[in-house]
């Protein structure tokens, strides 16, 4: 597939392209359209790489969730800002923005957390995430007691998970064109919140 990128065809304000783009690769073979890296930084300035899955999608700015304990979420309060990546490559696209996060409220975080299926909910109890365990058995072992202490009724959300906003202050979209000639979009926030949009070398 030969797509292109021009710039006349760019929405000015790259939320929303990221949107058309996502509408696209929902459409598409791609088994999980929404996942996208997420890179941190440690409080030595160490960078740090991991897959999460892309939830909300507002002009406010882009939701993930997961373990308010876990490494990344440490280093996100240790510094907010981040970067992050998608690719899709049945349209042989990429896209990326940084910027920096803060905790959504508890109540949207709850409000999330009751829509996930039953087994997810008793997982995000299970899983001190990111923390050493002994073995696959004393996991097992927890999973069976959570499960045992949420057997009737609705689960709630832990304490310690939850979903965090990133607001985007640049973001890129790249589009793989022939002879390693690709189309190269920057979008970088000025005052008011407007967008400076510029093409790049690839
Ligand atoms: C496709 C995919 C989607 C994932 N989605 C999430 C997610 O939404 N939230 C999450 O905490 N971890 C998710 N994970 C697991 C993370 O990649 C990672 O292993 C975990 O969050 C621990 O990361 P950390 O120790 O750097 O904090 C996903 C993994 C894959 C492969």
């Amino acid at each position: 597939m030969v797509l292109e990128l021009n710039r006349s065809e760019l929405h000015p304000d790259p939320i929303e392209q990221l949107k058309r783009w996502l509408r696209i690769a929902k459409e598409s073979v791609n088994p999980e359209p929404t996942a996208m890296t997420l890179a941190t930084v440690d409080a030595e300035g160490r960078p740090a790489t991991r897959v999460v899955l892309l939830k909300e999608i507002a002009s406010e700015g882009l939701v993930f969730f997961t373990n308010y304990e876990s490494d990344k979420a440490r280093q996100l309060d240790h510094n907010p800002w981040c970067a992050l990546n998608f690719f899709w490559p049945e349209t042989d696209r990429q896209a990326g923005f940084r910027g920096r996060v803060a905790k959504i409220t508890r109540a949207e975080s709850e409000a999330y957390f009751s829509t996930r299926p039953r087994d997810h909910q008793i997982g995000a109890w299970t899983s001190a995430q990111s923390r050493p365990v002994a073995d696959r058995a004393e996991l097992e072992s927890r999973q069976s007691a959570i499960e045992q202490r949420f057997a009737s009724g609705e689960i709630p959300c832990p304490p310690h998970w939850g979903g965090f906003r990133i607001a985007p202050e640049e973001a890129w979209f790249w589009q793989r064109r022939p002879g390693r000639l690709h189309d190269r979009f920057r979008y970088t926030m000025l005052p008011g919140r407007t967008w400076r949009i510029e093409r790049l070398n690839p």
